[in-house]
C-alpha cells in the first residue's frame, strides 16, 4: 500500500497537473459539504421551524436560499465532471507522448524482448487506463468516496457514537472481504490481459504473415492455437464474473446488517426513553448514505486496481534506461571517418556476437561486409547506427568516441537502405516527405528521374499523389525499393548503408537497383552488405566475417589471389 501511494505521488509529479487536482479537490469537498450539511439543514429549518410557526417570510427567505445553494451545487457538480474529463484526456495525451518519446530513445533491447502485440497494447490500452486512473478513478475514489464517507460518519457519531462504531466495524469487515476478492479478481484480470495480448499477436501474425502461413500449409495449426486461446479467454472471463457475483452478494449481506443493528439497538434506546424516535430515522438515512459512499469507493477501488497494473507498467517503462544523448551531445556536422576499434558485442549474455572487430573507413571509400548468414553483418550496422552499443572497444566518428555526439544527428547523417520497404500511410510524396518535410515536389521528381521511376509514376492515375499504402501492389518489389533509395537521397547523408538490397530481385529489378546504388553512393562513405559479386567487386575494402570476427580482409583481387575462404565463397 505504501509503495502504491509512493508510485501515485511520483506519477502525479510527472503528470504536472497539481493545480488542477487541488481545484478539483476543493470543488468536491465544497459540494459534499453543501449536499450533506447545508442543503439538508435548510430543508429541516423550513419543515421543523417555519411551517409549524406558520412563518411565511421565513419560508420565502429559506426557499430562495435553498434555490441559490441548489444552483451552486449543480454548478459545482457540472464543473467537477467537466474538469475531470478534460484532465483525463490531457493526461492520456501527455502519457502517450511521454511513452512514445521514450520509445524513440529507449535501448533497442526493449523491442527484442517485447513483441508488437505487447507494444501496441501498451501504447493504446495501458495509456488509456493509466490516464483514467488519475483523473477519474483516484478523484472519484479518494475525493468523493472517502471524503464524503468520512463526513457522513462524523455526523452519524454526533447522533450516536456506539451505534456508529458498530456500523464502522461492519464496514471494516466489508473492506477486508473486498481486499480478499480483489486479489482474486486482479489475478483473473491479469490472466485475461495476457491471453488478450496473445490473441492480438496471433491475429497480427495471421494478417501480416498471411501468405507465409498459407504457403507453409499451417492454417489448421494456427486456427487450433487461436481457438485454444479464445477458449481460455472465455473460461477466465466466466470465472471472473462468478467471482464478482459471489463478492457482490456477500458484500451486500454484510453491509445490510447495519440497518438491523440500527433498528435493534436504537429501537431499544427509544423504548427505554434514551433516544428520540426521529433520531432512528436520521440514523437510517445517514447509514444509507454511508452505504452509498462506501459502495462508490469499492467500485472505484476495483477500477483502481485494474488501472494500477497499467499505470505501474508505464512508470516502470518510463524509468527504463535510455541510450544516452538522444538529442544532447556534440554537434555532428559531417562524418568524414568511421573507425571500429576492437569492438565486442553480445545481444544476450550467452554468446558474443561480435568479437574484436576493427576497421577504418574514410570519405569516398566503399566497404563490403561479406559472410554467411548469421555471421554478424547486420549487427555491425546496428552498432554503427547506435541501435545497440559496444560492450567493449570503441566506435569512433571523426576520431572521437561516437557516444559524444547526439544520436539523432548521427542517424541523420546515415542513410540506411534495407531490403524491405516500410511504406507509411499516404501517397508517394508523403512517403518521401516524412524523412524531409522541407523537400519540394520538384526535387522529389528529380530524384525519381535519377532512379528511373519517374515515367512509371506519372503514368499512374494519381501520379505522385497515388496512395501506395492502400494500393501496395501498384509497385513491384524492386520499384518499392526505389522508395527506400529516394528517402536516402532526399536527405543529405554522409554515409550510405545498403543491406542486402540486391538479393531476391528479378533481373529487371536488379538493373533498376544497381542504377539506384550508383546514384545514391556518389561521393559518400558506403557500407554494402551483399551476396552478389557484382555489388562488392568494386569496393575498396572487403571484410569477410565468420561468427562475429573478421577472418579475411582486402580488396576483391587480393582476396581472390589469396585463394582462402573468400575465394571459396565467391566460387560456391
Ligand atoms: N535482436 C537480436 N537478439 C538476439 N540475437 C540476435 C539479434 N539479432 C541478431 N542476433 C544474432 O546475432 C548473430 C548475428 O546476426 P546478424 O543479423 O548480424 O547476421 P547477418 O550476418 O546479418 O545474417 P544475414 O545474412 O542472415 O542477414 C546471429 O547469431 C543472430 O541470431
Ligand atoms: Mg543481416
Amino acid at each position: 500500500m505504501k509503495n502504491k501511494i509512493k508510485q501515485i505521488i511520483e506519477m502525479y509529479k510527472i503528470s504536472g497537473y497539481h493545480k488542477q487536482f487541488i481545484i478539483l479537490f476543493i470543488i468536491i469537498v465544497g459540494s459534499a459539504i453543501l449536499d450533506i450539511k447545508i442543503i439538508p439543514y435548510i430543508t429541516r429549518q423550513m419543515i421543523d421551524v417555519d411551517i409549524p410557526q406558520q412563518n411565511i417570510n421565513g419560508l420565502i427567505i429559506f426557499g430562495c436560499i435553498y434555490i441559490i445553494f441548489l444552483i451552486i451545487s449543480c454548478y459545482l457538480t457540472l464543473k467537477h465532471c467537466n474538469m475531470r474529463s478534460i484532465l483525463e484526456r490531457k493526461i492520456q495525451k501527455d502519457l502517450r507522448e511521454k511513452v512514445f518519446n521514450k520509445m524513440q530513445s529507449i535501448k533497442t533491447k526493449f523491442y527484442d524482448e517485447n513483441d508488437i502485440g505487447v507494444i501496441l497494447q501498451f501504447l493504446q490500452g495501458d495509456v488509456n487506463d493509466a490516464g483514467k486512473m488519475f483523473a477519474d478513478v483516484v478523484t472519484e475514489m479518494v475525493f468523493m468516496g472517502i471524503i464524503r464517507f468520512t463526513i457522513y460518519a462524523i455526523f452519524l457519531m454526533f447522533v450516536d457514537l456506539k451505534i456508529t462504531l458498530a456500523i464502522l466495524v461492519l464496514y471494516i469487515v466489508g473492506y477486508l472481504v473486498t481486499i480478499y476478492f480483489n486479489k482474486k479478481t486482479i489475478n483473473l484480470i491479469n490472466k485475461i490481459r495476457q491471453v488478450n495480448i496473445e490473441i492480438y499477436s496471433k491475429v497480427n501474425e495471421g494478417v501480416q504473415g498471411f501468405l507465409t502461413i498459407k504457403i507453409l500449409n499451417i492454417i489448421q495449426k494456427k486456427e487450433k492455437e487461436l481457438k485454444e486461446l479464445l477458449d481460455e479467454y472465455e473460461t477466465t472471463n466466466n470465472k471472473l464474473e462468478r467471482t464478482i457475483a459471489i463478492y457482490n452478494n456477500l458484500f451486500a449481506f454484510i453491509v445490510s446488517l447495519s440497518t438491523v443493528i440500527i433498528i435493534f439497538f436504537a429501537g431499544l434506546k427509544v423504548i427505554n426513553g434514551f433516544m428520540a424516535y426521529v433520531e432512528i430515522m436520521l440514523l437510517i438515512e445517514f447509514s444509507g448514505s454511508l452505504d452509498f459512499e462506501f459502495k462508490w469507493f469499492i467500485k472505484h477501488l476495483t477500477d483502481f486496481n485494474k488501472s494500477f497494473i497499467s499505470f505501474s507498467k508505464i512508470l516502470r517503462f518510463l524509468k527504463l534506461d535510455d541510450i544516452e544523448n538522444i538529442d544532447g551531445g556534440e554537434n555532428l556536422e559531417q562524418i568524414n571517418c568511421i573507425e571500429f576499434s576492437n569492438v565486442y558485442f553480445s545481444y544476450t549474455n550467452n554468446e558474443k556476437n561480435i568479437k574484436n572487430f576493427s576497421f577504418t573507413l574514410k570519405q569516398n571509400e566503399k566497404l563490403a561486409l561479406v559472410g554467411r548468414t548469421g555471421s554478424g553483418k547486420t549487427t555491425i550496422i546496428n552498432l554503427l547506427c547506435r541501435f545497440y552499443e559496444p560492450a567493449k572497444g570503441k566506435i569512433k566518428i571523426n576520431g572521437k568516441d561516437y557516444k559524444k555526439y547526439s544520436i539523432s544527428q548521427l542517424r541523420k547523417k546515415i542513410g540506411y537502405v534495407m531490403q524491405d520497404t516500410y511504406i507509411i500511410d499516404g501517397t508517394i510524396l508523403d512517403n518521401i516527405k516524412y524523412v524531409n518535410s522541407a523537400i519540394t515536389d520538384e526535387k522529389i521528381q528529380n530524384i525519381f528521374k535519377k532512379l528511373k521511376l519517374h515515367e512509371k509514376i506519372i503514368k499512374l492515375k494519381d501520379g505522385y499523389n497515388t496512395n501506395i499504402s492502400i494500393n501496395p501492389d501498384i509497385l513491384s518489389t524492386g520499384e518499392k525499393q526505389m522508395i527506400n533509395f529516394a528517402r536516402v537521397m532526399a536527405v543529405n547523408c554522409d554515409v550510405i548503408i545498403l543491406d542486402e538490397v540486391t538479393s531476391a530481385l528479378s533481373y529487371e529489378a536488379e538493373i533498376l537497383v544497381n542504377n539506384a546504388i550508383k546514384e545514391v553512393t556518389k561521393g559518400k562513405i558506403v557500407i554494402i552488405i551483399a551476396h552478389r559479386l557484382s555489388t562488392i567487386k568494386n569496393c575498396d575494402k572487403i571484410l569477410l566475417m565468420k561468427e562475429g570476427k573478421i577472418i579475411e580482409e582486402g580488396n576483391h583481387s587480393e582476396l581472390i589471389n589469396k585463394q582462402g575462404e573468400y575465394y571459396e565463397l565467391v566460387n560456391s
